[in-house]
């Protein structure tokens, strides 16, 4: 008896072993560190002889240069990412479902009107289609170019890790958008985080993003003229100014982080807990008993701001991805499904 156990086991382990062999060691369907090594060859140039010579292109280090280009240009680039970041993989996981172009697409959601930053991921797809084409997914983009667009914002403090291997789907439809408004209650906005396998604490960490970006006088403005609103008065006053009452400034832009707007950093967290939050849902996480010790903790331990808000950001980026041919495809342009 004992020997047929162990024999079985012995088959077992066998096979395993076959199975993994032939997979050449990997684990395919799942995410991982560096899933592009070895995977983009590039056959530009030409060698002493005339010859084409083929070189081992570092993804990684293509993105990470093409974002520095454009930030340069545009300092508000991360806040664009990370909001594109959290539109996409929330809806349909993170497949760039968020970028395919159409009538009725998720582009067209009301929530994603002001979403910026697609032409910047189409311009650094196109880059490395020149280089090695049909490698690298449109999804993979999106969080790699966020992580190195946050990593400039944060003067390199915080550089989160981000496993690749995504594929682009092919599904985007506006009606499947459902994504938290600004009057969120914290519990609904808690539950809504559930549903993507992120906890409580990892909403507020995320929610910390709004420590850059711009909002504007509609998304807040009811908040003004209400008198329990918990808001600092020479805050109320100015944003008073901003967004009269009779709504003509409702395009009116406003910093999310009267802090540190342009940096990546846990100043949000000090705003909200000195009742300098702008949107209700910032406000509502100092003011809720189910998030205040979390801020507070977060506002206290600056220093591990960076590595908690990193680790959060790779998590959202794992939401629902999609792994295998049968899920998701290569785009060769990011706004089109390929053979459409
Ligand atoms: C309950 C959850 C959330 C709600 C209700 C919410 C709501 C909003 C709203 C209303 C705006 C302003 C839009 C405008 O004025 O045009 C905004 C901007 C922004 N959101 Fe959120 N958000 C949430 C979570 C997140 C998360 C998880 C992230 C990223 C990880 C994020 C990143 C941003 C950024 C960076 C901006 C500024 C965008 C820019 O300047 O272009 N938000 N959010």
């Amino acid at each position: 008896m004992e020997m047929c156990r162990g024999k079985s086991l012995v088959i077992a382990v066998a096979l395993s072993c076959l199975v993994l062999l032939s997979l050449g060691g990997q684990c395919y369907g799942q995410l991982q560190q560096g899933f592009y090594r070895g995977k983009c060859i590039s056959n530009n140039d030409l060698d002493f002889f005339g010859r084409t010579s083929f070189k081992e292109e570092d993804v990684e280090k293509i993105v990470e240069q093409e974002v520095s280009r454009e930030f340069f240009n545009d300092p508000k680039l991360a806040a664009a990412l990370l909001r594109l970041l959290f539109h996409d993989c929330f809806v349909e996981g993170c497949d760039a479902s968020i970028l395919l172009d159409g009538t009725g697409s998720e582009k067209e959601a009301g929530a994603n009107q002001s979403v910026r930053g697609y032409d910047v991921i189409e311009r650094i797809k196109k880059v490395l289609e020149r280089i090695c084409p049909g490698v690298v997914s449109c999804a993979d983009i999106i969080a790699l170019a966020t992580r190195d667009a946050v990593a400039l914002a944060s003067r390199e403090k915080l550089r989160s890790p981000v496993k690749t291997g995504r594929k682009d789907g092919f599904v985007s439809l506006a009606s499947n958008v459902d994504l938290p408004s600004s009057t969120i209650s914290v519990s609904q906005s808690i539950d809504k985080f559930k549903l993507k396998g992120l906890s409580e604490t990892e909403m507020v960490l995320l929610l910390g993003a709004h420590t850059v970006g711009m909002t504007h006088c509609g998304f807040f403005q009811d908040r003004l003229y209400r008198a329990d609103e918990p808001m600092d008065a020479d805050l109320r006053r100015a944003l008073q100014a901003r967004c009269p009452q009779d709504g003509s400034g409702s395009n009116n832009p406003v910093a999310l982080d009267q802090g540190t707007p342009m940096a990546v950093d846990k100043s949000y967290f000090d705003q909200i807990s000195t009742k300098r939050g702008i949107l209700q849902i910032d406000q509502d996480l100092f003011t809720s008993g189910l998030t205040n010790k979390t801020v507070i903790e977060i506002a206290a331990k600056g220093f591990d701001f960076a590595v908690r808000f990193g680790q959060a950001m790779a998590k959202l980026g794992e939401v629902g991805v999609k792994t295998t041919e049968d899920q998701g495809e290569i785009r060769t342009t990011c706004g089109r499904v390929n053979f459409s």
